[in-house]
């Protein structure tokens, strides 16, 4: 198995931050220390970078059927694209279709991911609803596959949303497999009248997406899906949690003790509602869900990044080509909701974080790594620089200047939200268990390389 050196750099992670040599072997760090001098078959140095734990992002959307379209990256150019930006590990969503078992759909996501997936991966369970042998499927998933979270919606009618009492049998069967529920907590019921509404008065431009999908709808299904958690005595993480409202309640839930965690998303750090207004279609870029708010929100999800109310910075990657996106021309409701973001997560949030004085470089480490793999099931063997850790590294410059472009960002995908921005800090060398993947701004990794990841209980024990 081949040896790595990664001498002279600044080792940060989310605890500390001191100067070091990592030496790996076997795919995984073996030793820690000051002046190594072993010889290895690659040798890194990192003088004047820090060497930060990869990136692991809880949050994605690879290959997945979206009504007459899926999404534009697979698990080959997401995952190449995710390495390019620092991360090297993903948690997607398995989806199942409709009727389909839990497992059968377990099945589908592994096949999509084989021969392809550059970096290794988990996987989510989305819940449609509840059947007879669901029950069971979670437990088995939980206990034999490493699936050991389920997400439900409470948007989406008619194609994804449950009502309460799924939701609620849904929190127990989750609580008696000691899994983690996960929901997109939007109000679909009230966003499906505000939709039509809009609709019948001629409103169908993009900007008419975040006006029918109020912050209050969000804030609504938030407090129910905590009260629901709180009395099926369960944790409870939301998704791609967007505005002060929302977040209100998940710091009230929190200040009481419950076990209630939440991640946001870059998109709605770094754009806003005015992003809508853009001329002609460009406005459909934007449509994602929930959609973006406004620069209030923007100011409250950074605090609640740096004060702890947030624990997680996952990109929601669910990208769309703007063929796709276009076919909302006459009708917003009919724009795939998604936005890509894979590659510039890391990127953006230590320009927008770090570099702007919000939080330090251990709590950049602890959103986009550290904490996202003990929520999930995957420390230490993830998000760590410690012995026995994979060596999954990324080598930072804080000074890497990069405007972000679609043009030479990796996404399989024709536009960035963030065209145009320059961004300082990113990774010049990326190790996936001990092996360089991406070398500056060179590919070396290869498809099929990345490893399925059985995770264990993170946030969550069995009952
Ligand atoms: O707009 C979004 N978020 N698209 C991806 C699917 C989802 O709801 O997470
Ligand atoms: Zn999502």
């Amino acid at each position: 198995m081949p040896t790595a050196l990664v001498r002279n750099g600044r080792v940060v992670t989310a605890s500390e931050s001191y100067e070091a040599d990592l030496y790996v072997d076997g795919g995984r760090i073996a030793l820690v220390g000051q002046g190594l001098s072993l010889p290895a078959d690659t040798v890194l140095d990192a003088s004047g970078c820090l060497v930060l734990p990869g990136g692991v992002d809880v949050h994605t959307h690879l290959d997945m059927p979206a009504g007459e379209t899926r999404s534009a990256d697979d698990f080959e150019t997401g995952t190449r694209a995710a390495a390019f930006g620092g991360t090297t590990t993903i948690v997607d969503f398995a989806t199942p279709e409709p009727g389909q078992s839990l497992l059968a759909a377990f099945e589908t996501w592994m096949r999509k991911a084989e021969g392809k997936a550059a970096i290794d991966y988990g996987f989510h369970m989305a819940l449609r609803g509840l059947g007879e042998t669901t029950a069971a499927e979670m437990a088995r998933l939980t206990r034999d596959e490493g699936v050991t979270s389920f997400k439900l919606y409470l948007a989406y009618p008619g194609v994804l949303q449950v009502d309460d009492a799924t939701f609620f049998r849904a929190l127990l069967g989750a609580r008696e497999c000691g899994a983690l529920t996960l929901v997109h907590a939007e109000n679909g019921g009230v966003i499906d009248v505000l939709v039509k509404r809009a609709l019948a008065r001629g409103e169908t431009a993009p900007r008419y997406h975040a006006l029918t999908r109020p912050p209050e709808t969000e804030a609504e299904a938030t407090a129910r899906a905590i009260a629901m958690a709180a009395l099926a005595g369960t944790p409870l993480h939301v998704v791609h949690l967007s505005c002060a409202a929302a977040l209100a309640h998940v710091a009230a839930a929190r200040e009481r003790g419950l076990a209630v965690h939440a991640e946001t998303c870059p998109h709605y750090l770094f754009l806003s509602t005015a992003d809508y207004d853009r001329p002609g279609l460009d406005g459909a870029r934007y449509v994602m869900s929930p959609p973006l708010r406004e620069t209030a929100d923007q100011d409250a999800l950074w605090r609640g990044l740096a004060g702890g109310d947030l624990e997680v910075v996952a990109t929601d990657h669910c990208p769309f080509t703007l063929a796709d996106k276009a076919r909302g021309r006459d009708d917003f409701s009919r724009i795939p909701n998604g936005a890509p973001g894979i590659e510039t997560r890391m990127m953006l949030l230590w320009d927008g974080g770090v570099r702007s004085g919000r939080f330090d470089a251990q709590r950049f480490v602890e959103l986009t790594a550290t904490g996202p793999a003990r929520l999930f099931g995957l420390w230490p063997r993830k998000g760590a620089i410690a012995v026995g850790s994979d060596a999954d590294l990324v080598v930072w410059d804080p000074e890497r200047e990069t405007r972000l472009a679609a043009e030479t960002l990796h996404m399989r995908v024709d536009y960035s939200p963030y065209e145009g921005r320059i961004v300082r800090g990113g990774p010049v060398a990326v190790l996936s268990r001990g092996e360089v993947v991406v070398d500056h701004g060179e590919w070396k990794g290869r498809p099929g390389r990345g490893q399925f990841l059985k995770r264990s209980h993170g946030a969550t024990r069995p009952a």
